[in-house]
């Protein structure tokens, strides 16, 4: 066997091993928004924003896409939502204090006027998260207005 062709198949019995390897799923059950809404309570709009476009990467209730089945991208997914969650988490929200969640509520608003969040590789894949200046203003507004519930003075600034 040619040298190319063995390594060919080595690629092949690797990537058919790597199948076998499937990250844990990030799919809570139950009603672990419940606080977060209550709390903050958004807008109908901006409750459909953030669902498609934000809950994905920052709760504890992921959407997967089919491409989740075949590894190595399952790993990438996973590995993208545990980061997302560890920066922020909307399903943790009651393990937040009042101080992280008016943080937290404040780049929101940072990062969704900038246009840095949602990722640019998911609205590649994701079409109805890519969002219109309208949509960016409303969730920043919310954000905005919501910081005020946990830091008083935090929306006048
Ligand atoms: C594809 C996954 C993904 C999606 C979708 C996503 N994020 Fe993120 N987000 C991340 C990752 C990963 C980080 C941390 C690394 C970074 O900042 O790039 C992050 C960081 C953040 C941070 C910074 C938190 C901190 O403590 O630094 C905020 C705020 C945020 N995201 C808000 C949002 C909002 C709001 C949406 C929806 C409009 C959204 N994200 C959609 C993955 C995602």
């Amino acid at each position: 066997m040619k040298i190319g062709k063995k390594i060919a198949w080595a690629l092949l019995i690797v990537f058919i091993g790597m199948q076998f390897i499937r990250p844990e799923k990030n799919e809570a059950t139950g009603d672990h928004m419940a606080v977060f809404l209550q709390e903050t309570n958004p807008p109908e709009d901006v409750r459909g924003i953030l669902k498609t476009a934000c809950y994905d990467c920052h709760s504890n209730q992921t959407e997967y896409p089919w491409y989740n089945a075949v590894a190595p991208v399952s790993y990438w997914l996973a590995d993208h939502v545990k980061d997302g969650k560890r920066h922020l988490n909307f399903s943790a929200w009651t393990s937040y204090d009042a101080k992280k969640k008016e943080h937290k509520l404040e780049e929101v608003v940072e990062t969704v006027k900038e246009g840095e969040m949602p990722l640019k590789e998911y609205t590649w894949t994701h079409e109805g998260a890519r969002l219109t200046r309208e949509q960016r203003e409303a969730v920043a507004a919310w954000a905005q207005q919501s910081r005020s519930l946990y830091e008083p003075a935090a929306s006048q600034e």
